[in-house]
C-alpha cells in the first residue's frame, strides 16, 4: 500500500490572508545566509527586535538553536546540510502561512538549497539577505573560537576552511557586515520590507 496515496490535504478554515488583515500586514520569510561569525544571528535578532517594537509578528530560527532540538542528530556534512535546510524551508512555510514574517540565520551554504526553499514560497515571499563578510575578517572575529578549532583540525567541515560557501547569485539583499552597521542593516531591511508593501 502506498500511504502517500492515503493522506490528503487538509485545507486551513483561516487563511494566511485572514491572518495577514487580522495582524495589519503581510508574511515573509527573511532568509540570512552568510559564513560563520558573518553576523547572522545578531542581524536576524536586531531585525526580530525591530519588528516587535513595530507591533509585527515575527519570530527567529537560528542554526545553533534549532540544531538543538528539532535538528538535532544533523551534522555538517553535504547531505545533513542539506536536510537541515530543508526542514527549515518547511518550518519557514508554517510561520508564512501562519501570518509571521520569520528571520532565519543558517549559514546554508549551498545555492542549490536555497533555491530549492525559494521554490516553496510565492515570489514576494522569500527575501534572500546574503551576510557578506569576507573570511579573514569573520576568522578575526571568531566569537566562539570555532575558526581556531577548525584551522586546528578539532572540526571537520568548517564552513569556509574545510567545506565550501556559495555566494548567492541574486539576493534581493546584500548586507555588508564589515562596512554597515548594524543600525544602518536594520533600517535597509524594514525600508525594504516597507517599499515591498509588507509592512504597512
Ligand atoms: S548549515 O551549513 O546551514 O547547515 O549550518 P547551520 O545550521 O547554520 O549551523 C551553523 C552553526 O553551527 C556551528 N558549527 C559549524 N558551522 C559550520 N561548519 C561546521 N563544521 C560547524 N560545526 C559547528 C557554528 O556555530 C555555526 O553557527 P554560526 O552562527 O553560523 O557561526
Amino acid at each position: 500500500m502506498n500511504i502517500k496515496e492515503n493522506i490528503i490535504w487538509h485545507k486551513s478554515t483561516v487563511t494566511k490572508v485572514d491572518r495577514h488583515r487580522l495582524n495589519n500586514h503581510r508574511s515573509c520569510v527573511l532568509w540570512f545566509t552568510g559564513l560563520s561569525g558573518s553576523g547572522k544571528s545578531t542581524l536576524a535578532n536586531a531585525i526580530d527586535k525591530k519588528l516587535y517594537d513595530l507591533s509585527v509578528r515575527s519570530y527567529v530560527l537560528d542554526g545553533d538553536n534549532i540544531r538543538q532540538g528539532l535538528n538535532k542528530g544533523l551534522g555538517f556534512n553535504n547531505d545533513d546540510r542539506k536536510e537541515n535546510i530543508r526542514r527549515i524551508g518547511e518550518v519557514s512555510k508554517l510561520f508564512v502561512d501562519g501570518g509571521m514574517i520569520v528571520s532565519t540565520a543558517f549559514i546554508s551554504p549551498f545555492q542549490e538549497d536555497r533555491e530549492t526553499v525559494r521554490t516553496m514560497f510565492n515570489n514576494d515571499e522569500f527575501i534572500e539577505i546574503y551576510v557578506k563578510c569576507p573570511l579573514n575578517i569573520c576568522e578575526t572575529r571568531d566569537p566562539k573560537g570555532l575558526y581556531k578549532k577548525a584551522r586546528n583540525g578539532e572540526i571537520q567541515h568548517f564552513t569556509g576552511i574545510g567545506s565550501p560557501y556559495e555566494e548567492p547569485d541574486s539576493p534581493e539583499l546584500v548586507i555588508e557586515t564589515d562596512k554597515h552597521s548594524l543600525k544602518d542593516s536594520v533600517n535597509l531591511i524594514i525600508n525594504y520590507l516597507i517599499d515591498c508593501g509588507l509592512l504597512c
